[in-house]
């Protein structure tokens, strides 16, 4: 079977090449990442983060559809490291997808591993991030995928990235790492953050992103969330927004004064500069869909007219306006905006399959489990927050990838019997609900054919309290059918299929306390995982994967591993 693999593997490069030489404008697009130790200074404190390049965010990569991009990771940090590429299909290579010991052993200290992969069908704003730990709250940037040829929407005078992060003052991974030694929930952030940058309205904070505009022109803003726990609501006073892209898919223009976004998710957004010449605040504040503490503080950056080309002379700095926010826990304004923008079809683009051939009702949300021996602050008598998708709660393998033991056919780190439903239908969404059934830690798999198209109906649940969790699929996008409050009714959700232009996306804000169906189509061999984007409920369990079986062609084979694949 893997001398087939191999086999087969060179012909379809052989076959790749040729196509790619063809057009000879797809370039190989290098990139090298040293990630390392530096301190900084945030909020008048020295905190030691880990960051690529000496830099948060991160460097940004600009690439065009269809090139090749070889990114070299040097982990010059004391931590295990991975890189993900948040969004990118890693069409037949799924070993430089990147999350921890679902697709690669991590990156030791003093190790490296170059990501080699096709942006190939997909354009617009994406990101990468570390995906092992907490690292992503600083190893992170923008991943852009320029369209060989025009937007579908006006060209933009200028385009410009903001990119919206969290931060802490202490050491992200031992923030972590207490959280789950004690089997509680991390520390909260200390800010978040426009560009790397808190602003202007923490104490002790001078450090403000500025973006500076001309009268009368339109920007693009690629708009990405790359907090770390929080989703959030984005404004910027007197100006208003036409959406034409979320999660690197193509919208319907909708126009909006607020923008709302999980972390995971992206939002392109044309704004006209026709304001008063003056200076306006961005401002970045937490939407909260749960009970549970969160950072209630506000990011600001500036927009600032330029003066050389305003006809009329500015105010003072000081006059610069807020805008209103909405309140932390608004969550009509959060589901109108989630559920708002449609997809622009354009022919070429794959249509919804009206076929399904597995159909999952997964279940899912936050619960207690009794400590794991690893645990070792964990109160042996309330047990450990532990988070689960139909009663399973995932456990990561620790001695080989899932992607290695499903290449090498070996079943001793997993087992293939994912269920397709909770193991008891129960009322999912009632706040009389204290403690739901058995969770059980385990690494199970879900298997599916080669080209099955799969639709999931993921439904919250209100065990210890409703929250919206933002779900992300790796390897592929998904139809997002329908979405809704409440408890999942065939019936009523089959009347809201939206199958002509629903969004298209790789994250979707599942409603608190309600639910959301989703299609794909298994097209791509390998492991993939799908999970909650609220980092802190990923060592929770709240995941699982979907294992797809090679197809019968050769473009449809898992290719071997590269060769500096890093090993455990
Ligand atoms: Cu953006 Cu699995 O992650």
């Amino acid at each position: 079977m893997q001398q087939i693999r191999v086999v087969s593997f060179f012909i379809l490069s052989f076959v790749l090449l040729s196509v790619i030489a063809q057009f000879s404008d797809a370039k190989i697009v290098r990139r090298t990442f040293h990630v390392g130790n530096l301190t900084i200074t945030r909020l008048c404190q020295s905190t030691v983060i880990t960051a690529v390049n000496g830099k948060i965010p991160g460097p940004t990569i600009d690439v065009h559809e269809g090139d090749t991009l070889v990114v070299h990771v040097i982990n010059e940090s004391p931590y295990d490291l991975t890189i993900h590429w948040h969004g990118i299909f890693q069409k037949l290579s799924p070993w430089a997808d990147g999350p921890n010991m679902i697709t690669q052993c991590p990156i030791q200290p003093g190790g490296s591993y170059a990501y080699k992969f096709n942006v190939t069908g997909q354009e617009g704003t994406l990101w990468w991030h570390a995906h092992v730990s907490y690292l992503r709250a600083t190893v992170y940037g923008p991943l852009i995928i320029r369209p060989r040829e025009a937007y579908p929407f006006p060209k933009p005078d200028k385009e410009t990235t903001i990119i919206l992060g969290e931060w802490w003052n202490d050491n992200v991974v031992d923030v972590d790492t207490q959280a789950v030694l004690t089997g509680g929930t991390p520390k909260i952030s200390d800010a978040f953050t426009i560009n790397g940058k808190p602003g202007d309205q923490y104490n002790c904070s001078k450090d403000m992103h500025r973006l500076t505009v001309d009268s009368g022109k339109t920007y693009l803003l690629r708009i990405i969330n790359a907090a770390v726990d929080h989703q959030l609501f984005f404004k910027i006073a007197g100006h208003s927004f036409t959406v034409v892209a979320i999660d690197a898919t193509y919208t319907n223009p909708y126009t909006t004064d607020v923008i709302v976004t999980a972390p995971g998710q992206t939002v392109d957004a044309l704004m006209v500069a026709d304001a008063s010449p003056s200076q306006y605040y961005m401002s970045v504040k937490a939407y909260v869909s749960s009970n549970s503490p969160y950072n209630n503080s506000t990011s600001t950056a500036i927009v600032q007219y330029n003066y050389k080309t305003s006809t009329s002379p500015l105010p003072l700095k000081s006059k610069a306006t807020m805008p209103v926010m909405p309140a932390a826990t608004d969550i009509n304004t959060a589901h109108r905006f989630y559920t708002g923008p449609t997809s622009l079809v354009r022919s070429g683009n794959p249509t919804v399959p009206l076929q399904v051939s597995t159909h999952m009702f997964i279940a899912f949300g936050l619960g207690v489990a009794a400590c794991q021996p690893q645990q070792l602050l964990c109160n042996q008598t309330t047990g450990a927050l532990a988070a689960s998708m139909n009663n399973v709660s995932f456990q990561f393998p620790t001695d080989r990838s899932l992607l290695e033991a499903h290449y090498r056919g070996e079943n001793s780190v997993y087992t293939a019997d994912f269920p397709n439903k909770p193991t008891v239908l129960y009322d999912f969404t009632s706040n009389k609900i204290s403690m739901g059934p058995f969770t059980e830690k385990a690494t199970k798999v879900k298997r599916l054919r080669y080209n099955e198209t799969v639709e999931l109906v993921l439904q919250n649940t209100a065990i210890l309290g409703t929250e919206s969790h933002p779900i992300h699929l790796h390897g592929f996008n998904f139809f997002v059918l329908a979405q809704d409050f409440g408890n999942y009714d065939e019936f009523k959700a089959r009347a809201m299929y939206n199958l002509i232009d629903p969004q298209v996306r790789n994250t979707v804000a599942v409603p608190a306390g309600g639910w959301a169906v989703i299609r794909f189509v298994a097209n791509n061999p390998g492991t993939w995982i799908m999970h909650c984007h609220l980092d802190m409920h990923l060592p929770m369990g709240l995941a699982m994967v979907f294992e797809v079986e090679d197809g019968p062609t050769p473009d449809a084979i898992l290719p071997p591993p590269p060769s500096d694949f890093p090993i455990c």
